[in-house]
């Protein structure tokens, strides 16, 4: 039974974009790190990546000076999971490719006790198929971060078909120790709860301009005023319940429902973005136009926008007056 005060050192496999993060975050929260990546740039650049997070929580993040000292004597690198024996839960941030990642699972069983909890942070690859390549599969789910993983509460926590109880309680307890706002998923959908979510809006946004309906900027424009606004405070549910409650919200999914889009691919204009590899604002060309440098622009605002979000979550909910969730 992995009860908090045995989730004390978390193995890290995979420092790249998400993986350094969860590090920094892991440290930020006073438990131990044993960090590993084959490749020999990240583990080198993994300290100044965690010092410029730990940085950012200070900064903008609500902590204070003094909060992490004393964290490089709780970090320890290695370039395998070999010295992942003593962990008390994992966490595997290897790049997206099955075989990859089935690769290092088996290295992991080699090395930890049959119990010890064993989690991915997949954004897509079935959590079900990992199972059945395992000797431990009870043990095995999924745990999903997103950027940055240090300051966003975000963390689903998926349950394969053969996922046990007491490993899915470890992950839920850890989440929490992390100051995660765990999303409990009890079972390995493609696209899991929250991108299942996102892509059914894409689809209809999609499908409003490939009928002439509306245009990219009037689409953009009309979800960031209205569910933009709401979102970031409540999610569709709570929202249906303040602004008419599930009878009116009922009514009205029997009439709109029914014309919602529900096609199995993309409208032909996105085929075409996809065949001449539009990457948006990586490569300036998406769905709208961009000049060099606007996809670095574009990721700074973002992470501006998120510590502002974050700071206003915070205020909100120090108030005496604003309601518990
Ligand atoms: N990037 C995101 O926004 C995001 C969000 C949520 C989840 N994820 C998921 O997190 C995982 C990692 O994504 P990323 O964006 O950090 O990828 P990345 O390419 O930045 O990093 C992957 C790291 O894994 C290391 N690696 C590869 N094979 C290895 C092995 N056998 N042993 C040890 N290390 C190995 C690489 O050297 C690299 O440092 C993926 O499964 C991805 O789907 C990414």
């Amino acid at each position: 039974m992995h009860t908090q005060e045995h989730l004390q050192k978390i193995g890290v496999i995979g420092l790249g974009l998400l993986g350094a993060d969860i590090v920094a975050l892991i440290l930020s929260r006073g438990l131990n790190v044993v960090a590993a990546d084959l490749d020999s740039d990240a583990r080198q650049q993994l300290p100044q990546r965690v010092s410029t997070a730990l940085s950012e929580l200070i900064e903008h993040g609500g902590a204070k000076q003094g909060d992490f000292d004393g964290w490089q004597d709780r970090l320890q690198i290695e370039n395998s999971c070999a010295k992942f024996q003593n962990c008390d839960f994992i966490i595997e941030s290897v790049a997206e490719d099955a075989k990859i990642k089935a690769a290092v699972f088996s290295s992991i069983e080699e090395v930890v006790t049959a119990d010890t909890p064993v989690s991915t942070n997949t954004s897509g690859l079935p959590l079900s198929d990992f199972q059945q390549q395992l000797k431990h599969p009870g043990r095995f789910l999924g745990m999903h971060f997103c950027q940055p993983a240090y300051a966003q509460p975000f963390m689903e926590i998926i349950r394969g078909e053969q996922t046990n109880d007491s490993t899915f309680g470890a992950a839920h307890r850890l989440g929490l120790m992390l100051g995660k706002e765990p999303c409990l998923i009890n079972r390995d959908l493609p696209g899991f709860v929250v991108n299942r979510i996102g892509y059914a809006m894409y689809r209809e946004a999609a499908n409003l301009v490939a009928e002439g309906v509306s245009d990219f900027a009037s689409i953009d424009n009309a979800v960031r005023n209205t569910l933009g606004v709401f979102m970031s405070m409540t999610g569709p549910f709570r929202w249906m319940d303040i602004s008419g409650g599930p009878a009116l919200y009922g009514r009205a999914m029997k009439t709109i429902w029914p014309t919602l889009d529900n096609s199995d691919s993309p409208p032909e204009f996105i085929q075409e973005m996809i065949d001449q590899n539009d990457r948006g604002a990586v490569s300036g060309k998406g769905f709208y136009d961009y000049q060099s440098g606007d996809g670095e622009l574009w990721d700074k605002a973002f992470r501006q926008h998120v510590w502002k979000l974050l700071k206003l979550r915070r205020e909100e909910e120090g108030q005496e007056d604003f309601p518990d969730q």
